[in-house]
This record gives structure tokens, C-alpha cells and sequence, in this order.
């Protein structure tokens, strides 16, 4: 086992499948404890048995990100399963894409509850944990760095066509993470984002037409969708201390899509 997360806990949304799948992997196998949020049970246990496998604590909650009710759960989870919690990782997501005439008022909504509000809602109660504890460091010497890594996504930072919902979400998030990184910088909370492309059952429907898939592909400069285990060391670097001078970025990974 490697040791860049040793003796650290994470709680993931996300992560029954997909590229929350791959980050949990990850994570474990750098030595931290994670919780595995999913609203997908067997899928969350699945994973949690995985994380198990590699030696250290995992924890399940299979509350619905979107609403505070269930930040507030997923965070009290993390915390009784490990005594405290120092990364967050906002990655649960779903997709409602329709062209904008199409798109109806809960397509709109449900996006935005479960990527913007979810993300703000649990960035918001852990760090109403985080504070308290780490304003009593600071005063005593220098706050260990606790890490926030939010989701965002190439629609977040230069549109796509048929997602004016989730590209609204993706963007807000980019906000949060720098507004957070400025409001927490001083506590040596570190807030940052990545910006994935991963073939996962979120974008396999996009290929299944060789014409579409082949425009679509053609906008990667490394020509193909990587796969999530290429994404999580992003999530790795920007939740352990080598990261620890950086805050308020958005790392594309991406094969160059966004450049
Ligand atoms: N795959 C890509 O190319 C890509 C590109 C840009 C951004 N992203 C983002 O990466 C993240 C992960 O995407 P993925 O491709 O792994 O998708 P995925 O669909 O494979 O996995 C998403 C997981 O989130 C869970 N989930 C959905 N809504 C939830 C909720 N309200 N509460 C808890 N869990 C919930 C699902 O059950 C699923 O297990 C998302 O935020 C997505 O928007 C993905």
C-alpha cells in the first residue's frame, strides 16, 4: 500500500460506480479510510467491501445528495465511522440533457439540486465542522490542511450543446471552489475541482451512435475517453499534502478536451 493518505478519511458522494468508484479505490489503496456515499445500496456496498479488501475502514450512507438533510447525514456518517473526516469529495451526478426549448422545469431543478445544491450543502456542513477546530489550531500553531475536491466538467467551463441545466450546475461549482478557497485559505482548507472526461455509464450512451461518437471523439486531442482509474490520481494529488499549495484550481483531465 502506497502511503500519500495515511491516516486520513474521506467521504465520497458518489462513489458506487464510475469515477467515485475509482476514487474510492484510490484512495484506499493510499491508506484512508472511506465513507462511500451512493443512493445505489448494492453498488455502495459493493465498493465499500473493495475499500475493506485494501486494509483500511470503510462506511456506507445511501442518503440522496441535493438537500441539506442529507449533507448533514452523509457528513455525521463520516465522522462516526471514523471519529473525524479531512477530505470531502463532491462527486455524485446525474444528466437530464435536453436543448433548452425541450427542457423541462424538473429536468432543470433535479440537476441543479443534486450537483449545485449537493455541493454546497455538504462543502457547507463540513466545514461548520472544520472551522471551529481548525480557528483552535491556528491559534495554537498551524492547522493540519484539510481538502475539499468538488466535480465539475468540460460543459462547466465552455458550455455543451443540450446541457444548459448541468452546465449552469458545473460552472456554479467552479464557483464554489474559488469563492471556498478564498473564504478557507486562511484555515489551510484547500478547495479545488477536476474536470473529468471517463467512460462510465454516465457517457457510454454518448457512443453508442458511431457517427456521434466519432465527432465526439474527434474533439480529443488524445483521441478517446479515459478510464476513471486514469482520472482518480488527479483526486488523489489534490486530497494528500503535495497539493497542499494549491487551492481554488480546476484540473482538467480531459485528454485535452478543454484546452
Ligand atoms: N464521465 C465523464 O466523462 C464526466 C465528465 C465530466 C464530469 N463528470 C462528473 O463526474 C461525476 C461522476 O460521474 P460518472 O461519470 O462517474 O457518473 P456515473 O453515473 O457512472 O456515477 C454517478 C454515481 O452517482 C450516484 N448518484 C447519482 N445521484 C446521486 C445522489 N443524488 N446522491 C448520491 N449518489 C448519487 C449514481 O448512483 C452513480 O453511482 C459527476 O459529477 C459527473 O457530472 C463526469
Amino acid at each position: 500500500m502506497a502511503e500519500r493518505l495515511r491516516n486520513k478519511s474521506a467521504i465520497i458522494t458518489g462513489a458506487g460506480r464510475g469515477i467515485g468508484r475509482a476514487i474510492a479505490i484510490a484512495f484506499a489503496t493510499e491508506g484512508a479510510n472511506v465513507l462511500v456515499n451512493d443512493v445505489d445500496t448494492e453498488n455502495a456496498k459493493q465498493v465499500a467491501g473493495e475499500v475493506e479488501k485494501l486494509g483500511v475502514a470503510a462506511a456506507i450512507n445511501n442518503d440522496a445528495i441535493g438537500s441539506v438533510a442529507a449533507a448533514e447525514a452523509v457528513i455525521a456518517d463520516g465522522y462516526d465511522a471514523f471519529g473525524t473526516v479531512d477530505i470531502l469529495v463532491n462527486n455524485a451526478g446525474i444528466l437530464r440533457d435536453k436543448m433548452l426549448h425541450n427542457m423541462s422545469e424538473d429536468d432543470f431543478d433535479r440537476v441543479i439540486e443534486v450537483h449545485l445544491k449537493g455541493t454546497w450543502a455538504c462543502g457547507r456542513e463540513i466545514v461548520r465542522r472544520w472551522r471551529p477546530v481548525a480557528k483552535d489550531e491556528a491559534q495554537k500553531g498551524t492547522p493540519p490542511h484539510r481538502k475539499i475536491v468538488n466535480v465539475t466538467s468540460a460543459s462547466g467551463l465552455i458550455g455543451s450543446v443540450g446541457q444548459s441545466n448541468y452546465s449552469a450546475a458545473k460552472m456554479g461549482i467552479v464557483g464554489l471552489t474559488k469563492t471556498w478557497a478564498k473564504e478557507l485559505g486562511a484555515l489551510n482548507i484547500n478547495v479545488n475541482a477536476v474536470a473529468p472526461t471517463a467512460l462510465t455509464s454516465m457517457t457510454e450512451p454518448l457512443l453508442q451512435d458511431p457517427n456521434a461518437a466519432e465527432q465526439r471523439l474527434s474533439r480529443f486531442p488524445l483521441g478517446r475517453y479515459g478510464a476513471p482509474e486514469e482520472i482518480a490520481p488527479a483526486f488523489v494529488y489534490l486530497a494528500s499534502d503535495e497539493s497542499n499549495y494549491v487551492t481554488g484550481q480546476v484540473l482538467c483531465v480531459d485528454g485535452g478536451l478543454v484546452i
